[in-house]
């Protein structure tokens, strides 16, 4: 450790003639450029996450880090208090796990939790769960790069309960919770969606781990905006549970939140407008996630390490369809002032999404 870190200390100065400044940069051990040399020491945690944790899937590790990242970072209020992205779910994890809204969380930090434990001596824990969570997006087809910041405090406290959205709020209380936290009708569909894009569920379909909420779980792509936007024929499993209702695509499971999302007239349009817009999908989801990422800090006060994020893994697929067997007939319009993107159908028999394999 201590030799690695003199080798990262190597700093060259290098006079940047464009505005007349001297910008320090740092060369890292393994050869990434850092504006700032106090990144170097993430290197071997992005490492580590990478090759240990995720193993270079877009599957049930990091999505669940995704999800970490998010229920840390929406816990924070005007009103009743909270630190955001401060670590709290992890630290507090005996009081933020009781909420009903964190169900699953246990399972998370149960996979997560010995590596933040483990690189605890370099980074806090709000860090490093917006750190996971940004490295979990570069495992995923499609998914944006988003910069990450380091130097979060240690959290005080646990952040106060129903601050985490539920399946089951309503449309307005979704809007008016990350309303209050800066966010736009645009940015929360988009956080939403996106993020739904490469997750499933493992608590909401009784007995049942790992259902997806698209027919392409480990690709961030706008699949889900489509087939969410579908008329509901059935439950997966045995009937529905609160914040549950009738999907389209057999082996999938479809949140109410979600359905909501797309037929309510205050987000409908917007829902729509990522259906086969990946590139939109992408920059509207990334740049929210970054605000989510530093939710309870001062962006000025913290460190800019993006360098430290792996590359994103380009889009590789074709544009969104609609599952075998169904039409634009199934599509349910809900947008009043355009029509829904024109999709093709996929060939062959209609057949079911497979569940997510589950980290062990
Ligand atoms: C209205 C807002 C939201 C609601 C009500 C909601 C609800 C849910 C529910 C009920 C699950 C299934 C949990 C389980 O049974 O295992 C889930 C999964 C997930 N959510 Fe959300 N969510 C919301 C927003 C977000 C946001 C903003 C993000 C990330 C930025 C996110 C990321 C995820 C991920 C990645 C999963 C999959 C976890 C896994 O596969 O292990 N969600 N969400
Ligand atoms: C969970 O909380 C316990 C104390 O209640 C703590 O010892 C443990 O380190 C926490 N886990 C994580 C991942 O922070």
């Amino acid at each position: 450790m201590a030799f690695k870190q003199s080798l990262s200390a190597l700093v060259l100065a290098l006079p940047l003639l464009a505005n007349g400044l001297v910008t320090r940069r740092t060369v890292c051990a393994d050869g990434t450029t850092v504006a700032n040399g106090a990144c170097c020491k993430l290197i071997p945690v992005v490492q580590d996450l990478t090759e240990n944790l995720f193993e270079g899937e877009c599957g049930d590790a990091a999505h669940g880090a995704l999800r970490l990242l998010f229920h840390d970072a929406i816990a924070i209020s005007p009103t009743l208090g909270g630190g955001g992205a401060d670590g709290s779910i992890a630290v507090f994890n005996a009081t933020e796990l009781t909420f009903h809204a964190n169900t699953g969380i246990d399972d998370v930090l149960d996979a997560v939790g010995p590596f933040l434990l483990k690189h605890a001596d370099v980074m806090s824990a709000g860090d490093f769960i917006q750190l996971a969570g940004a490295v979990s997006l570069t495992q995923c087809n499609g998914a944006p790069r988003i910069p990450f910041m380091m130097g979060r405090a240690p959290p005080k406290a646990a952040a106060p309960n129903l601050l985490v959205p539920e399946p089951f709020d309503s449309v307005q209380d979704i809007l008016s919770r990350f309303g209050e936290l800066g966010f736009t009708t645009e940015e929360t569909v988009a956080v939403i969606g996106g993020s739904h894009s490469i997750a499933g569920a493992d608590d909401v379909v009784p007995n049942e781990e790992g259902i997806p909420f698209d027919q392409t779980p480990d690709i961030f792509d706008t699949q889900i905006f489509v087939d969410v936007q579908l008329r509901g024929t059935l439950f997966p499993g045995q009937g529905n549970t609160q914040g549950e209702v009738e999907t389209a695509v057999p082996g999938t499971v479809r949140l109410q939140s979600d359905h909501l999302l797309a037929r309510d007239s205050a987000t409908n349009c917007f829902w729509q407008s990522f259906a086969n817009n990946q590139a939109k999908l992408a920059s509207t989801f990334g740049q929210a996630v970054f605000k989510l990422s530093l939710l309870g800090q001062t962006q000025s006060k913290l460190i800019d390490c993006s360098e430290v994020i792996p590359k994103a893994i380009p889009f590789s697929h074709g544009p969104a369809t609609l599952p075998p067997g169904q039409t634009m007939e199934d599509i349910e319009q809900a947008c009043a002032t355009a029509p829904f993107p024109t999709l093709s159908t996929q060939p062959g028999p209609v057949t079911s999404v497979p569940s997510i394999p589950q980290a062990a």
